[in-house]
């Protein structure tokens, strides 16, 4: 996959900015990997290695059980950049000194860089810091070129090893021009010559895909959202009609969602694909569940049943095409994380009803070159920019027990609003936005008459990642409208309250 045989491996120390790393090198057009920082060397170098770079990372270099990585990361003869704990770190391999520093600093920090191919094209002064420790004393051969007013050594360089660190983190969308230093770093100092695009990917990967399955079959489950989407029609580009997809109606989609996506799979995107109602099973075992979770686990395992005998009735498959993405793969391999909801998607589904292999074509690529992927295979931008929408879809936002008169409520609420925010131009600005039937009745007055009903929620949350979100400010006018008409013409619905909640603490969804 390394295209040119480019390619730099991101160190993780642990350090939370560390896939934004390894996406602004492959921003910057080279191949980026995120491995552990006990990796072996062997699995360091891979097929080509053009640099490292080592991350940031919650620990002191002192403290007792710090994160290490192999010495003979060092001696590989290609250039290294420390970003923070990974420059720390370097300084004290190196011999230099590392301790807490008299005046820590966080944020935005005032900076002087020095005339270093590291930081050429750079004409601002501002960077973003976050550290307790501090460089105290430099190893042999170690230059500082870049101060701040507590810090002397906010960046250095030892050009004779091509060795290098920075304090601050480049890699936040804080550090103005963040991303020309991994560029500098890559083209000045590593000699890459930064090719990698999505688009030149497109046909490695069609490549891959036709090795991997020979003339074999795969079957592949199709959800309407974007990962699997762009995996389905990729595949179906490398081996045409022996992709089958399968898309599961489980009752708990939006508005028309199961019609249209299957009409355009179909029709639009050509597929090869078989729906299956499962309406009534799906809602038959949710019935009376009230636990977010017990919900979850529920449509998960029903999933895999109904996929089971759907697989068993075409006779099974040679592979089971699955939507994994990159993310997918980093966070699984850490395993750290607190389980806040357990996320069911196509990453659960049966690997033991006669599959010889998983097709995962899309394993080594973040969310945004999936779309960029997407949209250069020729799916339509409106299905690539799609709003994400959850795997056990409108089950997490009615709270409570689920019924078919709540799902009715919730679709034409959540229909009216993604309706006015089309009007209103928005659907670009808004990470996600739709209702919650949230179970709260209320008293209110319509016509001079006394009612008690339903309040409906309205969400819609501003993001690049899902995993912070800020509530979106939308416009007055539009919130007035999307409340009116929601109310007006959804029976049983008197009231609507718009949530301000950012992530943390909340979450997206309400379940
Ligand atoms: P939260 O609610 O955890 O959601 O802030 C983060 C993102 O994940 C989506 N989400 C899910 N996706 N299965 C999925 O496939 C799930 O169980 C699930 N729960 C939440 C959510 O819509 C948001 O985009």
């Amino acid at each position: 996959m390394a295209q040119d045989r480019e390619r730099i491996v991101v160190l993780d120390f642990g350090g939370q900015y560390n896939q934004l790393i390894a996406r602004r090198v492959r921003e910057a057009g080279v191949f980026s990997e995120l491995l552990s920082h006990k990796s072996g060397i062997d699995k360091i170098k891979g097929d080509a290695l053009s640099g490292i770079i080592m991350t940031g990372g919650p620990d002191s270099v002192y403290a007792p059980d710090a994160k290490t990585c192999l010495d003979e990361v060092f001696s590989l003869g290609v250039p290294i950049l420390g970003v923070c704990y990974g420059m720390q770190y370097m300084v004290k391999v190196f011999g230099g000194g590392v301790r807490a520093a008299d005046v820590k600093e966080y944020g935005r920090t005032a900076i002087r860089f020095a005339k270093h191919p590291l930081f050429a094209g750079i004409d601002g002064n501002i960077v973003w810091m976050n550290h307790n420790d501090a460089v105290t004393a430099l190893p042999q051969g170690f230059v500082s070129i870049a101060q701040t007013e507590h810090c002397p050594v906010a960046a250095f360089a030892d050009d004779a090893r091509r060795l290098y660190g920075i304090q601050f983190h480049a890699e936040v969308a804080h550090t103005p021009q963040g991303e020309l230093i991994f560029r500098n770093f890559l083209q000045n100092i590593c000699g890459c010559r930064c090719t990698y695009s999505t688009a030149g990917m497109a046909d490695a990967l069609i490549k891959s895909v036709r090795s991997q399955v020979g003339d074999g079959r795969v079957l592949g489950a199709l959800s309407g959202g974007v990962d699997s989407s762009v995996a389905s029609v990729l595949v179906h580009q490398a081996i045409g009609d022996r992709l089958t997809c399968i898309f599961v109606d489980h009752g708990l989609l939006r508005l028309n969602e199961a019609e249209e996506v299957m009409a355009f799979y179909r029709d639009t995107l050509k597929l090869n694909i078989i729906a299956v109602d499962a309406r009534a099973r799906f809602l038959a075992k949710l019935a009376g569940v009230t636990e977010p979770e017990q919900k979850r686990k529920i449509i998960g395992a029903e999933f895999i049943r109904v996929f089971e005998e759907e697989a068993r009735k075409l006779g099974g498959a040679d592979y089971l095409l699955q939507g994994t993405i990159y993310p997918d793969v980093i966070e699984s391999g850490t395993g750290a994380a607190d389980t806040i909801k357990s996320h069911h998607n196509v990453g659960g589904l049966p690997k033991d009803i006669g599959f010889k292999g998983l097709l995962e074509p899309l394993r080594m690529l973040f969310k945004d070159e999936v779309r960029a992927l997407g949209e250069h295979l020729g799916i339509p931008h409106k299905l690539v920019w799609r709003q994400p929408f959850p795997g056990p879809g409108l089950a997490i936002r009615v709270i409570g027990d689920i019924t078919e008169e709540k799902l009715d409520i919730l679709r034409k609420s959540d229909f009216i609003l993604r309706d006015e925010v089309a009007k209103a131009g928005l659907e670009n600005d808004i990470w996600q936005y739709f209702t919650v039937f949230t179970g709260l009745r209320s008293v209110g007055v319509m016509g001079d008459q006394r009612t008690y009903d339903y309040a409906i929620g309205v969400r819609a949350v501003t993001s690049t990642d899902a995993m912070t979100v800020e509530w979106a400010e939308l416009p007055y006018p539009v919130l007035r409208r999307i409340s009116e008409r929601i109310i007006g013409e959804v029976p049983h619905v008197n009231r609507v309250v718009y949530d301000i909640t950012s992530k943390p603490p909340g979450t997206i969804e309400w379940e």
